[in-house]
């Protein structure tokens, strides 16, 4: 497939270290990140996009939260966070589709055509299975300890749950006219889900990855060859893969799709990924109830830039009583230098069109992040997420390269299961949290994918 080769630079910029850790009340943040964008449902026309888009970020509202000021009910930005940073060129291609997904959130047609992918080629509901040797695992000398469940997601067609989002937003580029969707992935399997929803919706695909990440992972740029994506590989990782797949975008912005894997990029690519994820955690509420008769106590996930993090978190930010905890790559060591920890390390900026958290030097260079977990290696993070760690709402935590193998190793071991090296990050932090909590704890650990793709990093580590 061939791209034009306008260049689009999507800068980033450091600001100020004051807004680094603000306080803002835990309510107002929640009912924030919680609504969703309301536009009329017609398809509006370009112009009319343009200049009467109501999710416009111009048309902020700006509250005094203490000494801070934050934007707030502003569709498209979560407080500071989010946004529309891209040039104008892009506005009107964004605005369109805003509108799409907004109808589509509202369309019995679409809603039902995306339940019957999910149930009958997906594979959904994923199961949320009592892990009884690692809950036996942490129990101390009274035999008192929390109870551990996880969320299959690993079970999903294609091995992840990046399939939630792919097939949903392949949908809404079919709806749109399109003909072809680019995409970026690091770990690969978001390419694999892509792959797999273009095949099945007829729609040609390319994915642009990282040489280093393909020979990483070659087992899934062998699966989306077999499912008919050309497969490009860029110089770099996973960041260098997302800026080209943009770059590729905006060079066929008429009849390609960029379909992005992750809740990061501009407005509404973030709302619009951790939509089409929440029905992790919504299934969640209800296997919990069914299980337990209650919500989880404790929700935990691994955080690249915060999908599937999102996915189970957000039907639970209402609920205050439900503690979340995201952990994210610490590779080496925080003080390594060579860590994907943006959130413990990083500072507010601006990268691929959205304002976040972000891996940065001084000049607001971006920092190359290192991680074994080959999908959280990216120096930035989304702004729901971001938004998240600055209210208080959730928490966020670190492990190692090392601490995620030997997650990876207890899992297979304990339970039978092999869990991609991402979510072992999240089941890693088990070791940290579980010895702290009373007997009887419902934790609710997401498995984000399955870890066949990392056997051979993890028996040669
Ligand atoms: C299995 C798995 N889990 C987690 C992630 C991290 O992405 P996110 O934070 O968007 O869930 C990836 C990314 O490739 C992944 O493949």
């Amino acid at each position: 497939m061939a791209f034009g080769s306008s260049a689009l630079s999507f800068s980033h910029q450091i600001i100020s270290s004051s807004t680094k850790h603000p306080t803002v009340d835990t309510k107002t943040a929640a009912s924030s990140v919680v609504s969703l964008p309301v536009i009329p449902q017609t398809r509006p026309d370009s112009a009319a996009l343009t200049i009467n888009n109501p999710l416009s970020t111009v048309n902020s509202s700006v509250k005094t939260v203490g000494k801070k000021e934050i934007l707030e009910n502003i569709p498209g930005k979560f407080g500071k966070f989010g946004g529309k940073y891209v040039p104008e060129t892009l506005i009107t291609c964004l605005g369109k589709l805003e509108a799409e997904f907004n109808l589509v959130l509202h369309d019995s047609e679409f809603q039902e055509e995306l339940a019957t992918a999910l149930r009958d080629y997906v594979g959904r509901e994923t199961p949320l299975y009592f892990a009884q040797r690692l809950t036996n695992h942490y129990k101390n000398s009274q035999g008192q300890g929390p109870e551990i469940y996880l969320k299959r997601e690993d079970l999903n067609h294609g091995g992840a749950h990046k399939i939630n989002n792919a097939i949903a937003q392949a949908m809404i580029a079919k709806r749109m006219g399109r003909k072809s969707i680019v995409a970026a992935t690091g770990a690969g399997q978001h390419g694999v889900a892509t792959a797999a929803a273009c095949a099945k919706l007829n729609l040609d695909c390319t994915i642009l990855m990282g040489a280093t990440d393909m020979e990483k992972q070659a087992s899934n740029v062998v699966l989306m060859k077999l499912l008919g994506a050309e497969v490009e590989p860029v110089d770099g990782t996973f960041k260098d893969a997302s800026s080209e797949a943009i770059r590729a975008w905006v060079g066929e912005l008429e009849t390609s799709y960029y379909l992005t894997g992750t809740a990061v990029g501009p407005h509404p690519c973030p709302s619009m990924v951790r939509e089409f994820q929440s029905v992790i955690g919504k299934e969640t509420r209800r296997q919990a109830m069914e299980k337990w008769g209650g919500k989880p106590d404790i929700v935990v996930a691994c955080i690249g830039s915060g999908s599937n993090a999102l996915g189970l978190f957000h039907e639970f930010i209402k609920d205050e009583d439900v503690r979340m905890i995201g952990v994210e790559a610490a590779g080496f060591g925080l003080d390594s230098g060579k860590h994907a920890a943006t959130l413990a390390r990083g500072d507010v900026g601006v990268y691929h069109g959205a304002m976040s958290y972000l891996l940065q030097d001084e000049e607001g260079q971006i920092l190359g992040p290192h991680s074994i977990g080959v999908g959280l290696e990216y120096p930035g993070v989304g702004p729901e997420v971001s938004f998240l760690k600055e209210t208080g709402r959730a928490e966020f935590h670190t492990a190692t390269d090392k601490e995620a193998v030997d997650a990876y190793r207890r899992l297979c071991e304990l339970e039978g299961i092999f869990p991609a090296l991402e979510a072992s990050h999240a089941l890693a932090f088990l070791e940290k949290l579980c010895p702290t909590l009373p007997h009887g704890t419902k934790v609710v650990v997401n498995v984000s994918g399955r870890g066949d793709k990392d056997a051979a990093i993890v028996s040669q580590y």
